[in-house]
């Protein structure tokens, strides 16, 4: 996976679904062209199979169950999304929370078919068990700032700061971007120059009355 990157989860947001997040998902691509820079996305599982068909840049999953094959029903396994060209995916995100227990089985099975996994910590001391697991990325996300406007990387710098020494003590393999209420370049500029590898946002760009131009700012502050 390039890094830094910048990793747009479209939520549930109406301005991100359907044919908006076609949209969305194509100015993410323009943007990153254009600067050179790493902007992945993460859409609803029901507009996966059309952007990752229709972009370049990499498409996550918001959500991925530990199931491999086989009977169960109304779940969302990782070869599936894997067929459909979906990179990785978001896993335990503090909106669809699992257990450590279900984070484990669902590494095992994404590592055996190679997918790229971001599993969401609230806290550092979730982040060190979540380590332990060897995900790809940890993404450090307060709950109580996501879709605040207040940047986790500027409210919070020492406890970011922080969580990326704790989770490099445990395994330097494992990389650490940060989210929460990230809506400027400068925010994501304080993330990088906390140890971070990157961000993980949402309203920031989504909501916003131009999201391309947010993009940018973004983007001038990485390159
Ligand atoms: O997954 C991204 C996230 O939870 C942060 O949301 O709206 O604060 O950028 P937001």
């Amino acid at each position: 996976m390039k890094l830094p990157l910048i990793l747009v989860n479209f939520k549930c947001y109406e301005e991100a679904t359907g044919k908006n997040a076609l949209k969305l998902a194509k100015i993410c691509e323009e943007v990153a062209k254009k600067y050179n820079i790493n902007i992945s996305v993460a859409p609803q599982f029901t507009d996966l199979y059309q952007i990752s068909k229709k972009v370049k840049i990499p498409v996550f999953s918001q959500h991925v169950d530990a199931v491999e094959k086989g009977a169960y029903t109304g779940h969302v396994s990782p070869l599936a999304l894997k067929e459909i060209g979906v990179k990785g995916s978001l896993i335990s995100h503090s909106e669809k929370k699992l257990s450590l227990k279900e984070i484990k089985e669902c590494l095992e099975i994404m590592k055996r078919h190679k997918m790229v996994s971001i599993v969401c910590a609230d806290s550092i001391i979730r982040g060190k068990e979540i380590a332990k697991f060897a995900p790809d990325l940890i993404a450090y996300e307060d709950p109580f700032l996501i879709g605040s406007g207040q940047a986790i990387s500027r409210v919070k710098p020492d406890s970011v700061k922080n969580f990326v020494e704790s989770i490099e003590k445990i395994n330097p393999r494992v990389k650490v971007l940060c989210g929460a209420g990230i809506t400027s370049g400068e925010d994501v500029k304080k993330a990088l120059e906390l140890g971070t590898k990157g961000i993980l946002v949402s309203s920031g760009v989504v909501k916003a009355k131009n999201p391309r131009k947010v993009l940018e700012d973004f983007a001038k502050a990485i390159s």
